[in-house]
């Protein structure tokens, strides 16, 4: 008797971690592995994905996400960030950088917002250039002082020279964008979200 009742009591405990474990795990590791990217997402190029490393080194995420959120979830349509993102957005992203703060704008599409390279650039050189009072860092790291010469000849030295204006770079001298700094603004402009999903 006593036997009958401990076999179904340790049957039920074992049953009981079976859901669980097929619940939390097993169904939804079968759901991730059937998501497919989505229609037009492209795998991250060489310097694309080193840009990637770098955004995660210096801690963007620490205040911006990358998830957009359908109408109904915050006023992510309303300041016209993007469609909201589904799983397939994000089959290339090991981890994914969805994030948790919002300190800044989520930046899921801020390749299609912002295209433009030279602001990227300006922008981690110093927000404050380009977004007056902004709390975002600055990266100055990420770039070289060097001795003015003319453009001609920075550019005859494959060197790309960061146009910041005037009063924000120190005198005589002119910004030099290292490789860490162009391959960043690669994968920014990388996150462009913006085609059609099923
Ligand atoms: C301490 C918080 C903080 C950190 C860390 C931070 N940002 Fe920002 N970011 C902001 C804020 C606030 C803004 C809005 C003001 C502005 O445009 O500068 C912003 C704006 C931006 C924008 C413009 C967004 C738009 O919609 O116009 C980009 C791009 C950006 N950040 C990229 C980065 C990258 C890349 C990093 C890491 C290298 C980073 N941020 C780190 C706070 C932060």
């Amino acid at each position: 008797m006593m036997f009958i009742r401990l076999s179904t009591f340790f049957l039920g405990v074992l049953a009981t971690f079976f859901l669980g474990w097929a619940g939390l795990t097993l169904i939804p590791g079968i759901q991730i592995r059937e998501i497919k990217p989505s229609s037009e997402l492209k795998p991250y190029t060489d310097e694309q994905f080193s840009g990637r490393a770098i955004y995660i080194r210096e801690g963007c995420i620490y205040c911006h996400s990358q998830q957009t959120r359908p109408e109904g979830f915050g006023a992510d349509q309303l300041r016209n960030w993007g469609r909201p993102s589904v799983p397939g957005d994000y089959v290339y992203d090991k981890p994914h950088l969805l994030g948790t703060m919002r300190t800044g704008p989520d930046l899921f599409n801020i390749g299609a917002r912002q295209p433009s390279e030279d602001w990227h650039l300006i922008h981690l050189y110093n927000p404050r250039a380009l977004s007056p009072g902004s709390l975002m860092p600055p990266y100055p790291w990420l770039f070289k002082e060097e001795d003015e010469f003319s453009k001609e000849v920075h550019a005859a030295m494959g060197k790309k020279v960061v146009p910041v204006p005037k009063g924000f770079a120190p005198e005589g001298k002119v910004i030099i964008a290292t490789q860490e700094a162009l391959d960043l603004v690669a994968y920014l402009l990388s996150l462009n979200h913006t085609y059609p999903v099923e």
